[in-house]
């Protein structure tokens, strides 16, 4: 994908940088997942895509994490944790396209003119701050916005700080930003948030501190010797420094905790600096762990590694994306996951695999039929539906859309009993459910991308995409592959 290939209208789409002062939780892995599923739906559709990801590590965080650690070279510290990211991502089959971290040439060199150009346009100005700052935020709050004298999402009590920075006159962009999100209904989503976000920005917006003085990590504003920038500023750059060509985005996926950040802070900033705004924000919501808030301090936090090499990685990935409603909040919980892997991936669409193939193999001798697919069956599926949930990227409904086809299979293997079979009614049976097998497999690409693999495998097809997820494409004398059981059952009590 050259610099020159890349037209705009084509898919864009991004997660948050991660800190590097943890490896990856599931939650940051749940936001990295939908993101992965979105891009891989889109890669299907026949779009050009461009995927995202990276870590934010300029933080205060990352300097004392390799302070406990014993690293005395931060760099060296930073470099071992992307490693771990990369490595992780890997694991859960991440595939982004571009993987961005703010201590790279491309990404400094890009937010430093960045800052020019909001010097340039007259919002930028030094003064004194004082308030009160919290390390977790990397935020800067008022009284109003704490709760009981501490974050709100940290619970810490946030630093009082007073220093010359450099402000940014954000207040002048107001009437600008309501503007636009009355003009774009797709801007902010789901409305929920971007009735939060309207209120907030009609409460009236201060202008913000901009850079950060006697830091001895992070990005240099060239020419000061005390000035370094405001880690929010230059880490919401990534998404224009790691392929400035293919700005704007089409969609940032967020979490609920930085909506502020990507839906007025981050607008601003680009409206001041001359470029286009990026077309949708989506914050989803926060999941808690066995209804507990996820926390270090806690010591719940879940490593989705460890989930993957235990569960299988398709498992996990189903149940983030089945689990939780898309933009609301929700709960994990290990229970819910053996549950879902054990009932719908082994039971539902596991048995249909291997009943499918086993019967081919019995009443078939492992070869397609010449036969068409019931239209009893094909009419049970609704690929619009599907679609359209996608659109809205509500996963979990897609996912029960799907799954809802793959319990019509079931069904229709049930009733057609096609074990008692022979001849052509056999073969029409069974070439129907072979051939629904595929289109499924196709479906559930975006989602468990390593089990629609191996489903096709044991058709013995290629994948295809989004256009060959119709019916009667399976062609008559071909082969089977070899079957295999795609979900072993776990035991709920041993976990
Ligand atoms: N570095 C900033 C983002 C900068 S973007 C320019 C940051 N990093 S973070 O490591 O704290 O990641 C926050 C993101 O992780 C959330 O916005 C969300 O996407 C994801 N999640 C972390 N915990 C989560 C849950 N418990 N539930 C859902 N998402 C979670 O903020």
């Amino acid at each position: 994908m050259g610099a020159k290939t890349w037209k705009a209208g084509r898919f864009f789409v991004t997660t948050p940088i991660y800190y590097i002062n943890s490896t990856p939780s599931v939650g940051s892995a749940y936001t990295t997942i939908i993101a992965d599923t979105i891009a891989r739906w889109h890669r299907l559709n026949g779009e050009e895509v461009f995927f995202l990801t990276g870590l934010d590590e300029n933080s205060v965080k990352t300097v004392k994490a390799a302070r406990e650690s014993g690293y005395s070279d931060i760099q060296e510290y930073a470099d071992g944790m992307a490693e771990k990211w990369v490595a992780a991502w890997q694991r859960l089959g991440i595939s982004h396209d571009d993987f961005i971290r703010t201590t790279e040439e491309r990404h400094k060199k890009l937010v430093q003119e960045f800052f020019f150009k909001l010097k340039k346009s007259g919002d930028v100005y030094k003064g004194n701050y004082e308030g009160l700052y919290c390390e977790g935020c990397e935020a800067f709050y008022t009284e109003k916005d704490l709760v009981e004298g501490k974050c709100p999402y940290h619970k810490t009590e946030p630093k009082m700080i007073s220093e010359e920075n450099y402000f940014f006159k954000l207040s002048k962009y107001q009437e600008k930003l309501l503007e636009h999100i009355k003009k774009n209904p797709a801007f902010i989503q789901p409305v929920s948030r971007r009735n939060e976000v309207v209120s907030f920005i009609k409460e009236g917006l201060k202008d913000i501190s901009v850079s950060r003085p006697n830091m001895e990590w992070g990005i240099p504003i060239p020419g000061e010797t005390e000035q370094k920038l405001w880690v929010w500023l230059e880490a919401l750059g990534n998404y224009m420094s790691a392929s400035p060509q293919k700005w704007p985005a089409t969609l940032h996926l967020v979490g609920k905790d930085i909506i502020r950040f990507h839906c007025v802070f981050w607008p601003a900033f680009l409206m001041s600096a001359g470029y286009k705004l990026p077309k949708t924000v989506f914050a989803h919501g926060f999941f808690t762990v066995n209804g507990e808030k996820m926390s270090k301090s806690l010591g719940n936090v879940i490593d989705p590694v460890y989930l993957a090499d235990k569960y299988g990685v398709d498992s996990l990935r189903y149940y983030l994306l089945r689990e939780i409603p898309f933009g609301q909040d929700g709960d994990f919980s290990i229970k819910g996951l053996v549950e879902r892997h054990n009932r719908e991936l082994a039971n539902d669409l596991g048995n249909l695999v291997n009943r499918a193939l086993s019967l081919a193999e019995k009443k078939l001798n492992n070869t397609v039929p010449k036969a068409k697919t019931d239209l009893y069956l094909s009419k049970k599926f609704n690929l619009k539906k599907i679609v359209k949930h996608m659109d809205k990227l509500e996963t979990h409904s897609a996912l029960a859309e799907i799954f809802s086809f793959v319990s019509a299979c079931n069904k229709y293997v049930n009733d057609k009993e096609p074990w008692r079979l022979e001849g052509r009614e056999a073969e029409k049976v069974l070439y129907s459910v072979l051939d629904s097998v595929r289109v499924i497999a196709i479906l559930l690409q975006p989602f468990m991308p390593g089990t629609s693999e191996r489903i096709v495998k044991q058709l013995n097809v290629k994948l295809g995409t989004l256009k060959e997820a119709k019916f009667n494409l399976l062609k008559a004398g071909q082969k089977l592959g070899q079957k295999e059981i795609l979900f072993r059952k776990v035991e709920e009590n041993k976990n």
